[in-house]
């Protein structure tokens, strides 16, 4: 039977300033900062790119999970999408993921794509039960400018 935590509705929103410690504490949580990151400075980039695409999912007035949409012009891309360790399981990881792509789909974004760590069985486990395909694409990146990080 569910208690009366788990029972909460979880209200989806984009994310304010207030946020932010709980969002970098559950970002921590969930393993998605290593010590080296700098969560912080990813969401002050984020508010200037896109912010209504950031979102929180709050239940019981307590953050349970992010999911951090952004989209390029092309392509719709998904990243620290989280959900608290105590309330996985749920459907919360659905329910953020079908706000992010509603809010993308408002931007015309007619796809998404997103990188997992191919060690991940998790992750691609979960994304592929929501519909996500592995395709045949190697991953590159380069880090340029002075925001090296
Ligand atoms: C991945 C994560 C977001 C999933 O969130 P969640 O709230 O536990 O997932 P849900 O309960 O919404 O699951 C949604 C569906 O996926 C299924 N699912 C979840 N994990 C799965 C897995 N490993 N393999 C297969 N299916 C899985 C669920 O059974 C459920 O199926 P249904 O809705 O058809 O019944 C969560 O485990 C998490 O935050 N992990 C740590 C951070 C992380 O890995 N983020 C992704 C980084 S790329």
């Amino acid at each position: 039977m569910a208690d009366s935590m788990s029972a909460a509705e979880l209200v989806v929103r984009p994310y304010t300033d207030s946020d932010e410690a709980a969002v970098v504490a559950l970002w921590r949580r969930c393993d998605l900062t290593g010590p080296s990151d700098d969560p912080q400075r990813d969401i002050q980039r984020k508010r200037q790119s896109y912010p209504e695409l950031f979102l929180v999912g709050v239940r019981a007035g307590e953050v349970v999970a992010t999911v951090m949409a952004g989209y390029d012009g092309h392509r719709g891309w998904i990243n620290y999408l989280a959900v608290s360790p105590e309330t996985q399981q749920q459907g919360i990881g659905r329910q953020m993921m079908a706000a992010a792509e509603a809010a993308l789909e408002r931007t015309g974004c007619p796809k998404i794509n997103l990188q997992v760590r191919r060690s991940d069985a998790n992750a691609v486990g979960f994304y592929e039960r929501l519909g996500f395909a592995v395709e045949d694409r190697i991953s590159m990146g380069k880090r340029i400018g002075r925001g090296n990080q």
